[in-house]
């Protein structure tokens, strides 16, 4: 979106500065990842954030590097999980080396986040490192029901709006909390945004879960597909378990249980068409934005840039990469 541009340059210039302060082979994955061409989304709603309180650049702009970083550490260990090939339209990290570099790398990252979490504001460094570490915490309890979530056929909704908020949700919802409590926004405010990012966080997650088999390769820079090789118990599978016949269920069963191949994912992407999963995840995906939106409209601040958020939001739930 062009209206949000001149956040993202300001994050790619601000990760370019912090790759000239480090030497050694150790950082090239950590470069490598962080160079790939992202959405940036995180630091842009923390920039966001602190300009709707009028929020300094200089202390926010690290808490925006520390949750960029922070989402492509988990992302390299996040491919390492799921077993994907690619991240970006490129090779992952442990294809492009090798595990043992993924997981040290993806270590390293981590450091280098609570780095620039020690560089926020003094005034509010101890609350930002807590929201930080609780959400680092959290997002990991999510990868870890993700996992096990891949042994199970019983999984309801409940358990995966509870794991996607866990893996995905509460680090959009604290990248923008992070902004305005380094403008220094009360915490009616920070609290309100903090629950508009829990919204959009579901509603992204959804789609990036539409996007495995309903996406385009190319644009996307993922394996098509890559959900249903790892078996994941997506929002594409639970709801056409709830809306298939049990012929159909009896299928998707054998397809999960048996080996994953091209042709079966074809068949899986048509009964998911013919079953109108895409219009029944389109129709949650809604329900959440207007939640989203009563808590953004209660979050104060500045209502042009509020409005800015808005329409990034809006963005985010359609996109196609
Ligand atoms: C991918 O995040 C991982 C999820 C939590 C869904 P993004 O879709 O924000 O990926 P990049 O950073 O733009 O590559
Ligand atoms: C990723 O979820 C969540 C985290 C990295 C914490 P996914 O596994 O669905 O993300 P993609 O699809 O690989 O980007
Ligand atoms: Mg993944
Ligand atoms: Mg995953
Ligand atoms: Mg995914």
């Amino acid at each position: 979106m062009q209206e949000t541009d001149h956040y993202r340059k300001g994050i790619e210039s601000a990760i370019e500065r912090l790759k000239e302060t480090h030497s050694g082979t150790i950082y090239n994955p950590a470069h490598y990842i962080l160079s790939l061409p992202a959405k940036r989304l995180r630091p842009i709603l923390t920039l966001i954030a602190s300009d709707m309180f009028d929020g300094e650049l200089k202390g926010t702009e690290n808490a925006a590097l520390a949750v960029e970083i922070f989402h492509n550490f988990s992302l390299v260990h996040d491919d390492v999980m799921d077993e994907a090939p690619l991240r970006r339209g490129e090779q992952t990290v442990h294809k492009k080396w090798n595990l043992n570099t993924a997981i040290l790398s993806g270590d390293m990252m981590l450091v280098m986040a609570y780095d620039q979490i020690m560089k926020t504001p003094e005034i509010s460094r101890l609350r930002a490192f807590n929201i930080f570490s609780k959400t680092a915490a959290d997002v990991c309890i999510g990868q870890q029901m993700d996992m096990e979530f891949e042994q199970r056929w019983d999984v309801s909704l409940e358990e995966y709006v509870e794991m996607i908020k866990l893996k995905t949700s509460v680090l959009l919802a604290s990248s923008l909390q992070l902004g305005a409590l380094c403008a220094g926004a009360n915490e009616y405010s920070t609290e309100r945004l903090h629950e508009f990012g829990l919204e959009i966080g579901w509603a992204f997650q959804i789609q990036d879960d539409y996007l495995d088999l309903f996406g385009n390769t190319e644009s996307l820079g993922k394996q098509k597909g890559g959900d249903i090789y790892a078996k994941k118990k997506t929002i594409l599978l639970l709801k056409a378990l709830e809306l298939g016949n049990n012929a159909q269920k009896d299928r998707i069963a054998q397809i999960f249980k048996g080996e994953v191949t091209s042709e079966t994912i074809n068949e899986l992407e048509n009964m998911m068409r013919s079953l109108k999963v895409p219009e029944a995840i389109s129709e949650l995906k809604n329900e959440h934005m207007t939640k989203a939106k009563s808590a953004l409209d209660d979050a104060g601040g500045n209502k042009s840039i509020r409005e800015l958020l808005w329409r990034l939001s809006l963005t985010l739930i359609d996109r196609e990469f």
